[in-house]
């Protein structure tokens, strides 16, 4: 079945929305009924999956805080409902309700056995908070906008197509540009005529190196707002083509989407990350790929005797 995420709005759905985030985070430790709301519900932006008879499966909330900040909060699959995906399919919706917002940064209070899932979805694992109902909580954070103003990324953006077309030859002959970067999605764009096959479409070994400058992009503009510097390669990736593309390609990749932390490159160490680019035409998906990304820290210039 092919879930989609709503907005709880009708009655019944936030009879249903309420019930079950009683039901998963407070009635199995003895909790009244109401110890399943908080002041914030009015301001806050809800999300929830339902099956085919309208039964709720999955619920989770997302507010704001000061300094560019948003929380998670109530996140509940139903037990019979965990595993397939619902989970990160609501979480992935109150992540670009953040976005939306102009957040910057998403911090939430996991239980321990929701580590994984967190971790698992690009979240950085923070202090340890005090325990409720006797569960081991941690804070988790991740960025969802990259450091730097809109000047600061243009600039950044001039940089990685001038780094492409001087280092990489291909990137060049292929007219591959930045389209758009707004700290959280970076698109690209590579015309037809340079890039075609003999059937007039592209080719796909054009698709596969726009998606992998695409995600090697997101990688470089990620340390330029750290700061860092490194070598990004591509260890490991796989692409699907889903549809030929007829018209000029233009992909998308999304910070929210990635996982893995750069941060410890600063320590010298050789860090990973895992991306998703897509190729969109119309609203329509025509090509996707998983990339792992590894950065190697440069190696200190060996100074003369
Ligand atoms: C935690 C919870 C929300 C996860 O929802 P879910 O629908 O079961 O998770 P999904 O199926 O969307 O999992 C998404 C990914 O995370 C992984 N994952 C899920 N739970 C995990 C765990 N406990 N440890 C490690 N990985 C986990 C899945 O394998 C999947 O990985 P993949 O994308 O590589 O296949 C759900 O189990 C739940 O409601 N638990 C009880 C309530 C709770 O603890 N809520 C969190 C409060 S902080």
């Amino acid at each position: 079945m092919n879930y989609q995420v709503i907005s709880p709005s009708t009655a019944e759905e936030w009879q249903g929305y309420y019930q079950l985030r009683y039901q998963v985070l407070r009635e199995p430790w003895g909790q009244p009924l109401g110890s399943e709301r908080d002041e914030l519900e009015a301001n806050s932006a809800h999300r929830m999956v339902l099956d085919a008879d309208g039964a709720v499966l999955a619920v989770g909330r997302i507010h704001q805080l000061a300094d560019g900040w948003c929380q998670v909060r109530y996140m509940a699959v139903a037990e019979a409902a965990r595993g397939k995906g619902l989970g990160a399919l609501v979480l992935r919706s109150l992540e670009q309700q953040g976005v939306v917002w102009g957040c910057r940064q998403l911090t939430l209070n996991a239980r321990e056995n929701a580590f994984g899932f967190y971790q698992n979805l690009g979240y950085q694992a923070g202090r340890a908070l005090e325990p409720l109902y006797g569960i081991a909580h941690q804070q988790m954070t991740k960025r969802l906008r990259l450091d730097g103003s809109a000047p600061e990324w243009l600039q950044w953006c001039g940089s990685l197509q001038q780094t492409w077309h001087q280092t990489i030859p291909l990137s060049a002959f292929m007219q591959l540009t930045v389209d758009q970067f707004d700290g959280h999605l970076l698109a690209c764009r590579a015309p037809l005529p340079p890039n075609k096959n003999l059937h007039h479409s592209m080719f796909a070994g054009s698709i596969y190196s726009l998606m992998t400058l695409t995600g090697w992009g997101l990688v470089w503009l990620q340390l330029q707002a750290l700061g860092l510097h490194g070598d990004i390669v591509l260890a490991d990736a796989d692409i699907r083509y889903l549809a030929p593309v007829r018209q000029d390609a233009r992909t998308e990749v999304l910070l929210s989407e990635a996982r893995g932390d750069l941060a410890n490159l600063a320590h010298g160490r050789k860090v990973r990350q895992q991306l998703t680019v897509r190729l969109v035409h119309a609203g329509q998906v025509l090509a996707e790929f998983h990339g792992r990304f590894a950065v190697l820290p440069v190696q200190p210039a060996a100074s003369g005797a």
